[in-house]
């Protein structure tokens, strides 16, 4: 017999007190009946599609590519569409991942914290060999193509930060998808900065040694990125540098 869902959703538009409207956060209840292989992602949309038309969150791919479901999940930051309701209790409480700043209900904009993030750790290449478009492109060992590829899987869903006791309590630190952001650059033998150029960018506590060691990025992953190992690599490194 299917089971029927209790799913608590914390209802909040901070546009509310903007507009005038003393509207305060609440948690509304849902009920929905659970159908086989359904997703909190799947829930949602039949929430959306049956009993409240205004319910925000947000989804592009539905298959783990995108990054945009990330949310809280029974206290838990995962991605809505990757996550069945055959795995959880009948009762589920949904909020909006913290650390980003909430656009509507579940709705969180990730993206101006990753741009931010990506200017600050210059997430790109840098070289000074001149790029000739003409040419085949300088060819690389298929292994450390596979390192920086296993790196670049990051899909910026946000869940490493949520998920960060040290960025709850120092809002400045890059988090692990800034660190394995510049865990994937300097293992690209496409970039030249040394180990110097890395520790300008993040050789402080709000950047490697900021990180306590305390493992939810590396559990939460969707990605299952190694982003302790590569985290306490490039500590490792910066720690070497001439006066750190
Ligand atoms: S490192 Fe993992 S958890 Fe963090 S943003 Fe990238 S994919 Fe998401
Ligand atoms: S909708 Fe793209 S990861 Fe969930």
């Amino acid at each position: 017999m299917a089971r029927e869902l209790t799913i608590r959703i914390l209802r909040y538009n901070p546009q509310d007190a903007v507009n005038g409207n003393n509207l305060r956060p609440r948690f509304q209840e849902y009920k929905i009946e659970e159908t086989p292989s359904m997703t909190i992602y799947l829930a949602l949309t039949k929430i959306r599609e049956t009993q409240d038309a205004g319910l925000a969150f947000d989804f592009v791919c539905r298959a783990g590519i995108c990054g945009s479901c990330a949310m809280m999940i029974n206290g838990r930051p995962k991605l809505a569409c990757r996550c069945l309701t055959k795995d959880l209790p009948e009762e589920i409480v949904l909020l909006p991942l913290p650390a980003f700043k909430l656009i509507k209900d579940l709705s969180v904009n990730t993206g101006v914290w990753m741009d931010e993030m990506s200017k600050r750790v210059e997430s790109w290449i840098h070289t000074s060999t001149q790029t000739d478009i003409a040419q085949i492109e300088e060819p690389i060992e298929p292994e450390v193509a596979d390192a920086v590829f296993e790196l670049d899987r990051c899909i910026e869903c946000g869940i490493c930060v949520a998920g960060c006791g040290t960025k709850l309590i120092n809002e400045d630190f890059v988090g692990a998808v800034g660190l394995n952001r510049v865990a994937r650059f300097e293992c690209d033998p496409h970039d030249d900065r040394t180990a110097d150029d890395f520790y300008e960018l993040v050789g402080d506590d709000n950047g490697i040694f900021g990180c306590m060691t305390l493992l939810a990025c590396e559990d939460t992953c969707p990605k299952h990125l190694p982003l302790q190992n590569k985290i306490a690599y490039m500590r490792r490194k910066l720690a070497t540098v001439k006066g750190s």
